[in-house]
């Protein structure tokens, strides 16, 4: 999925890369970078790089990776079997009917493997998720230049940064501290320098764009929101989206909207949309905003890789372009499943309704010992561990046999400090009898520890 591109050199080049955030007016190299950060290396040295791009070398190893090395060494204890809270993969079964929908599509001509898709999808396909926007949001969009399907969101939220990134100018990309490390990645494989807006626990983990510099401001190309957020489950109010159409107003930048948590919530009101708050403060055409949905959580189907995105046409319109090259066209049978997914919606109702029994349950539990509440959104909990993060998840996996994610693995330092860190994420996805489980070792692991 990676992406070859041509980065004009800026000053000292790619292996003098100027941090301008983390190390003001010095040059430092990739690798200095790195460690300057507090990750890992990668594994790969500047000697088995030669003849890549090397962009490639700044990238970070993925939270799973550093969760194994902080596990080598450690034996969990035999006496309870293995509780994962640590992957953030839905565990409800998959819909008989989304499966009947695979099944049936294999054996209708048109739908079958006998075909190149078209990358756009089908005239079917983009109607259906129009039609959900209309019914989940009530937003009216033109199924034939504002809708594209993706194979997941994750693909798309990398492909989008190498789309709309002009690596021939400054370019800055915000996004949320702690966050999803796609967009991290999106940004550098770009040839663009991210920029960590921290989330603030004292306002519901709201993003502070208020602390962005100015200067920084200038520089952005590309803004990813998270909203319901992974991992904080916070969802973004209006009064924020209106602060950052007006930021995005003044220095023409692009948002990228990643939603696919939007329809696991636990208050009455359903998280808000960026799309919407797009239409209910009166930008319908969406300027500069797209949109990123997935079947994955909503439907449980992660492994079946279907989402869209939907928003500005003119945009739209070049990812289409970029997508055509790099060949992400959907399959016909899963754009058949995908139909019936987008089409129902009370296997959805029925989702959020396990979700909302098991945090009913879990979350008094560990509220006791821990720092944590009920999210606004998503499948997990963001817990103060009052301490290190690192030793926490440590010491549980040795001691109960329970993984949670060290939430500093999740954030970068910003200013010196990692919003991350002090926090674990656990993601609540198997069933509730094993949720209830872990967070009951969880409480006497706490109960237990040495202050
Ligand atoms: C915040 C966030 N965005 C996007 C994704 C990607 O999901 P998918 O590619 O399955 O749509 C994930 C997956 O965990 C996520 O947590």
């Amino acid at each position: 999925m990676l992406v070859r591109r041509t980065v004009r050199p800026r000053g000292p080049g790619v292996a003098g890369f100027l941090h301008p955030y983390r190390f003001p007016g010095r040059r430092v190299s990739p690798a200095a970078t790195r460690a300057a950060s507090g990750g890992a290396a990668t594994g790969r040295t500047r000697g088995d790089n030669r003849g890549m791009n090397p962009l490639l070398s700044r990238l970070q190893p993925y939270p799973f990776e550093r969760l194994r090395q902080l596990f080598a060494g450690v034996s969990p204890n035999p006496a309870y079997r293995p509780i994962s809270l640590g992957i953030g993969e839905p565990k409800h079964p998959t819909p008989a009917f989304i499966k009947q929908a695979l099944a049936a599509a294999m054996e209708t001509p048109g739908h079958d493997l006998a075909l190149y898709p078209p990358t756009a999808g089908t005239p079917e396909l983009r109607q259906a998720c129009a039609g959900w926007l209309q019914r989940r949001y009530g937003l009216s969009v033109d199924a034939a230049t504002q809708v594209l399907p993706v194979n997941g969101s994750r693909e798309a939220l990398f492909a989008f940064a190498q789309t709309v990134i002009d690596p021939g100018r400054p370019a800055v990309v915000v996004c949320p501290n702690p966050f999803y490390q796609i967009y991290e990645g999106a940004a550098l494989l770009a040839g663009a320098q991210p920029y960590y807006a921290p989330s603030d626990p004292a306002r519901n983990f709201a993003v502070d764009w208020d602390g962005v510099p100015e200067a920084t401001w200038a520089r952005t190309q590309l803004v990813y929101v998270c909203s319901p957020g992974n991992p904080t489950g916070a969802v973004m109010p209006l009064a924020e989206w209106e602060k950052l159409f007006a930021l995005q107003d003044r220095h023409g930048f692009v948002i990228a909207s990643d939603e696919c948590y939007s329809e696991i919530y636990f208050r009455d009101e359903p998280p808000l949309g960026g799309l919407e708050a797009a239409a209910k403060l009166g930008r319908r055409d969406f300027r500069g905003l797209v949109a990123f949905t997935s079947l994955s959580k909503r439907s449980n189907v992660p492994g079946m890789r279907s989402g869209f995105v939907a928003g500005d046409a003119r945009i739209l319109k070049q990812f289409l372009l970029y997508r055509t090259y790099h060949g992400s066209a959907m399959s016909p049978i899963v754009q058949a499943a995908s139909i019936a997914a987008w089409n129902d919606e009370a296997h959805v109702v029925d989702n959020r309704e396990q979700y909302r029994r098991k945090f009913a349950e879990v979350t008094p539990l560990l509220e006791k010992v821990l720092d944590v509440r009920l999210p606004d959104a998503s499948f997990y909990l963001w817990a103060g561990v009052r301490g290190s993060d690192t030793d926490f998840a440590r010491d549980l996996l040795a001691q109960y046999n329970v993984t949670v994610l060290p939430g500093s693995y999740l954030a970068r330092e910003a200013g010196g400090v990692n919003p991350g860190a002090g926090r674990v994420r656990m993601a609540l996805v198997a069933d509730t009898a094993e949720c209830l489980e872990a967070a009951q070792r969880i409480v006497q692991f706490v109960q237990n520890r040495k202050p």
